[in-house]
């Protein structure tokens, strides 16, 4: 039975419930200040990191980082959609609904469509069989028997009235024909013609099961290429994918490849390649999206290799990006698409290709590369801001400097020259912004004396800080081991050194502890001025797996790490400052001092470096 929903009615829910009473059902909670605590229900936990304010109404995880209202809360527990989650709710809370009056009539309408489909899909399909010379072309296409029932598909009859006059003896009514979208009335009013004629006919098939369109193709190369049905009572093409069901079906959900056209999808599925869906020849949209997300972990994008394709493809990508997908990029060599490729190099071949798809930067350096010839300066500074452009919108700073680096290598540009771009003129050659660099505590009052390390840290070396500081976090006996290696100071990314100084002080005032609370360390963290809470709540929510008695061996690791980490660093810093001393032109005694404790603290450092080896 379905009940109406609307807005009156979601906002009585929202105004009637109590975040703390609903929860409280399922999580055992204790009052933590303004807010609850508890068990998280939704991953598995020890220590609780699920906290609920009861002014807000909102619930968060540090550990998973579920978060939301009564109802989301509602919807992620029972399992609900968002209808049901109101229904729910309104029992429990006494609220009435009323019942929602079906309407009949088009019910009926829109079983009468799925069945006509149903019937005309039979139809083509025993055309197909019984006809050679469709038969030879999907022969010529190299489609499998098999792969021909798969997709079930068929045949439409060199004719004027072939579906038409079966359905009709089927004793279906020509106003139903006509709305499944199979025929058109006559101009002159004379009657009804076959829409789809003389075609190779794919049926549409949603994820229950249900014929709800069809798309035709010719067998030559005449046009139009492909006709579809139009949109009917149950069928949008922005809503629907060609090959979900069978994706649904077959598919383990790990991944999903959208491409352009039916015969992609076929002839991926034809090579084993069961996860493919194509977009119904219109452009992409965000509920397409959506659909994509939900059947596939990871996403790929495989459009056809042409500047259509390319535009198609950023367009996409937007979308996709904008609904929180990463999706990457599979690059066709030119004039091919996933048919002609797969046909011609087979699946593993493919698979390589997938292998090597690009992300949302990699795939921007190389259509500009495309597009720019960085031979030539004017197009090289060109194909520059065009990159910077994209970069500028990437979040993490430690990514925008890995992708510098790319792209100087691969260009020759200068890192300076992206940097500039990328920052704006307030980036000055060794003065990154205050992000970038670190300037120890100690100096802070003192700025003449403020030693910039360049904290734009290698991955590795932010992820064992990172580490370390959730193992501090999660008990004192890490704290304990850790401390004889590292102090506050050497965590160099600038929120791993604040939560470090929040561990240390902590633990020092009160030795007691066996861990420290996350709430309290959101709580300090609140106020500080420029920390960015994404980096924070990763920590917090970090989960670190290994046997306890392999404790020693990973944070010595984790120590080792930083440590070889920041001997580069300080290597990279010496050779610069040498480069700049033999640079100057007036080499007094000072310098020469200088020179040689700088390299002999190189070669100092590269005695430790190779120790690490
Ligand atoms: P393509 O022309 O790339 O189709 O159009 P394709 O699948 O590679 O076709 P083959 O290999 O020549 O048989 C991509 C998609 O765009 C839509 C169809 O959905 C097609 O699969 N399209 C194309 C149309 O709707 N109408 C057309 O005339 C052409
Ligand atoms: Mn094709």
């Amino acid at each position: 039975m379905s009940y109406v929903i609307n807005d009156e009615i979601i906002e009585k829910v929202r105004e009637t419930s109590d975040i703390v009473d609903i929860v409280s059902r399922y999580v055992s909670l204790k009052r933590s200040g303004n807010n609850y605590i508890g068990l998280c229900p939704f991953h598995n936990e020890k220590t609780p990191s699920f906290t609920l304010s009861q002014t807000k109404q909102l619930f968060h995880c540090f550990g998973c980082g579920e978060g939301g209202d009564v109802i989301s809360f509602i919807m992620k527990i029972e399992n609900l959609t968002f209808p049901e989650a109101i229904k729910y709710l309104a029992d429990i809370l006494g609220i009435p609904l009323e019942e929602k009056k079906v309407d009949k009539k088009l019910e009926q309408d829109k079983k009468t469509i799925y069945e006509i489909n149903k019937e005309a899909a039979r139809f083509y399909y025993y055309n197909l069989i019984n006809n050679k010379e469709a038969l030879m072309y999907l022969k010529s296409r190299n489609i499998s028997k098999n792969v021909l029932n798969q997709f079930g598909l068929g045949y439409a009859l060199d004719s004027w009235n072939s579906i038409y006059d079966y359905l009709k003896n089927k004793g279906y009514e020509d106003s139903d024909i006509e709305k499944a979208g199979l025929i058109g009335r006559r101009r002159d009013n004379s009657g009804y013609y076959d829409k789809f004629r003389n075609r190779i006919m794919f049926p549409i098939i949603d994820t229950k099961g249900r014929v709800i369109g069809f798309g035709g193709r010719v067998l030559d190369n005449s046009m139009p290429k492909y006709l579809n049905s139009k949109d009917t009572l149950v069928f949008s093409k922005g809503n629907n994918l060609y090959g979900l069901n069978l994706v649904k079906k077959h598919s383990n959900r790990e991944r999903i490849i959208l491409v352009e056209g039916y015969m992609d999808v076929i002839a991926l599925y034809n090579h084993g390649i069961n996860y493919a869906v194509a977009s119904l020849g219109t452009a992409f949209t965000r509920e397409q999206g959506r659909l994509i997300k939900r059947y596939g972990k990871d996403i790929y994008i495989c459009y056809d290799s042409d500047t259509a394709g390319i535009n198609a493809t950023i367009k996409v990508l937007n979308i996709l990006r904008e609904e929180g997908v990463e999706p990457r990029v599979i690059i066709l060599p030119s004039d091919q698409d996933p048919d002609d490729f797969i046909n011609n190099n087979g699946s593993k071949e493919f698979q390589n290709l997938m292998a090597k798809a690009l992300n949302f930067i990699e795939y921007q350096i190389y259509i500009n590369r495309l597009k720019f010839n960085i031979a030539n300066p004017e197009e090289k500074i060109k194909f520059t801001k065009e990159i910077a452009k994209e970069l500028r919108k990437l979040k993490s700073p430690i990514e925008k400097d890995v992708y510098i680096d790319k792209i100087s290598l691969e260009t020759g540009i200068s890192k300076e020259a992206i940097k500039k771009e990328v920052f704006g003129e307030s980036f000055k050659d060794n003065k990154p912004i205050r992000k970038d660099k670190y300037i120890n505590k100690e100096y802070r009052n003192n700025k003449s004396k403020i030693i910039p390390i360049k904290a734009v840290l290698e991955p590795a070396h932010l992820t064992a800080e990172k580490t370390l500081i959730k193992l501090m976090i999660e008990s004192y006996e890490y704290f304990e081991l850790i401390k004889e290696h590292l102090k506050e100071k050497d965590f160099l990314n600038y929120e791993c050194n604040i939560l470090a100084n929040i561990i240390f002080n902590q633990y020092k005032d009160n030795n007691q502890l066996t861990g420290i609370d996350t709430n309290l360390i959101l709580e300090k963290v609140k106020n500080k001025e420029n920390i960015d809470m994404a980096i924070v709540e990763e920590i917090l929510s970090k989960e670190i797996l290994f046997m306890p008695e392999d404790k020693y061996v990973l944070i010595k690791d984790l120590i080792d790490t930083i440590e070889f980490s920041k001997l580069k660093l300080e290597r990279k810093q010496i050779t610069e400052e040498i480069q700049r001393i033999e640079a100057n032109k007036y080499k007094d005694e000072v310098y020469e001092s200088q020179f040689k404790s700088l390299c002999l603290r190189l070669t100092e450092i590269d005695k430790q470096l190779e120790a690490y080896k």
